[in-house]
């Protein structure tokens, strides 16, 4: 077994900002109410000509651009997203030709707001078994096309952008242990149920709008606090840490309220953990490369630092991974 470690992060967002007060226009809520419910302030909205693609390519390119790479360099491409270009072909396919990286690896990861996590376990297994040498993995998500405009409990959550990193083989391994896990026993809690092989959708689906989010929030948050602090316990048992160790935690974005009562159950001061829910909102899976990248950047994160990525979503799903900054 090799290594593994990051050596190149970007994201890019929307240009179009929706902000709370915009969304007071459209639907019976308040910027209080958004703001005390779910910490968000703002999000980015996809026009009508941009889909996931064009998102994930502009954080791809950044990520290369920051690891001095070539596309050509990369042995392999995968996009986590839960609303990809077309149901098929995959959207990685179109991102690394578009790149001009063709004929290279290329595939989609769908598990919801866990997309990243899952994403980093696999792409750096790959990697570290010696199967690829660099993978490019992106998150990338224009969920507010998914969304059903009619139920504000869930149109003003999401928002729209992608996060990549480059992955690279290396001496030292930043890989230090992962926690993942599923339960799809109660998919109706959190689900888009027309448009796959159990509901095509015909009218009735387009008139009850069941192609579109669904959510039962109040579960999906009581499963949110517990999974994250369980999944991170465990990702740092496996790397053999406690929660001293960690100098950064980077959750998924999905309410301010639900990453603060897990970082006070895991006792951890709130300098250490990433939130940026205030500017982009829910973005899926492209939550946690988004805050990744923007640490890097303003230096929050650094060499040496242990880093736990938490998530959790649609599935139910959840996950951790526990990483060395190198
Ligand atoms: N504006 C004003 N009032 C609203 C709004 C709104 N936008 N949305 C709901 N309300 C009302 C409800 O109708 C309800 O009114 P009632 O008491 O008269 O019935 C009241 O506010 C309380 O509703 P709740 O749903 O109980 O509100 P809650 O405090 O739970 O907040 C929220 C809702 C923000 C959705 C929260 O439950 C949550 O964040 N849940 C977790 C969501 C999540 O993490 N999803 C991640 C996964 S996404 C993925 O995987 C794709």
């Amino acid at each position: 077994m090799t290594g593994v470690k990051i050596v190149g992060v970007g994201h890019y967002v929307p240009e179009r900002v929706i902000d709370n007060f915009e969304l007071e226009k459209w639907f019976d809520t308040s910027d209080e109410w958004i703001t005390t419910r779910t910490g968000m302030k703002r999000r980015h909205w996809a026009s009508e000509n941009e889909a996931t693609s064009d998102l994930a390519l502009a954080a791809a390119r950044k990520a290369l651009a920051d690891a001095n790479l070539d596309p050509t360099d990369v042995d392999a491409f995968i996009v986590c997203t839960v609303y990809p270009d077309y149901l098929f072909p995959a959207t990685a396919c179109i991102v690394a030709s578009k790149l001009g990286a063709p004929n290279k690896a290329a595939f989609d990861m769908e598990i919801a707001c866990s997309g990243f996590i899952y994403g980093l376990t696999v792409a750096s297994s790959l990697v570290r078994s010696g199967v690829y040498k660099r993978i490019l993995l992106i998150g990338a998500e224009t969920l507010s096309k998914l969304v059903n405009p009619e139920d504000r409990g869930t149109a003003i959550l999401f928002g729209d952008g992608a996060g990549a990193v480059v992955l690279e083989a290396s001496e030292e391994d930043s890989f230090l242990g992962s926690e993942l896990g599923a339960d799809g026993s109660k998919p109706q809690l959190l689900l888009v149920e027309a448009g796959g092989s159990r509901h095509p959708i015909d009218e009735l689906a387009l008139e009850e709008k069941t192609d579109r989010i669904h959510m039962e929030g109040r579960e999906v948050f009581k499963f949110a606090v517990t999974k994250m602090i369980e999944a991170t316990d465990s990702a740092l048992a496996k790397a053999n840490l406690t929660k001293a160790d960690v100098d950064v935690l980077i959750p998924h974005q999905a309410n301010k309220r639900i990453i603060d009562a897990a970082m006070k159950y895991l006792e951890m001061p709130s300098d250490k953990c990433v939130i940026n829910i205030e500017e982009y909102g829910n973005t899926s899976a492209a939550s946690i490369p988004i805050a990744l990248s923007e640490a890097v950047g303003d230096g929050r994160v650094k060499p040496g630092d242990t880093i736990v990525f938490v998530g959790f979503g649609g599935g139910l799903s959840w996950g951790a991974v526990a990483w060395k900054w190198q």
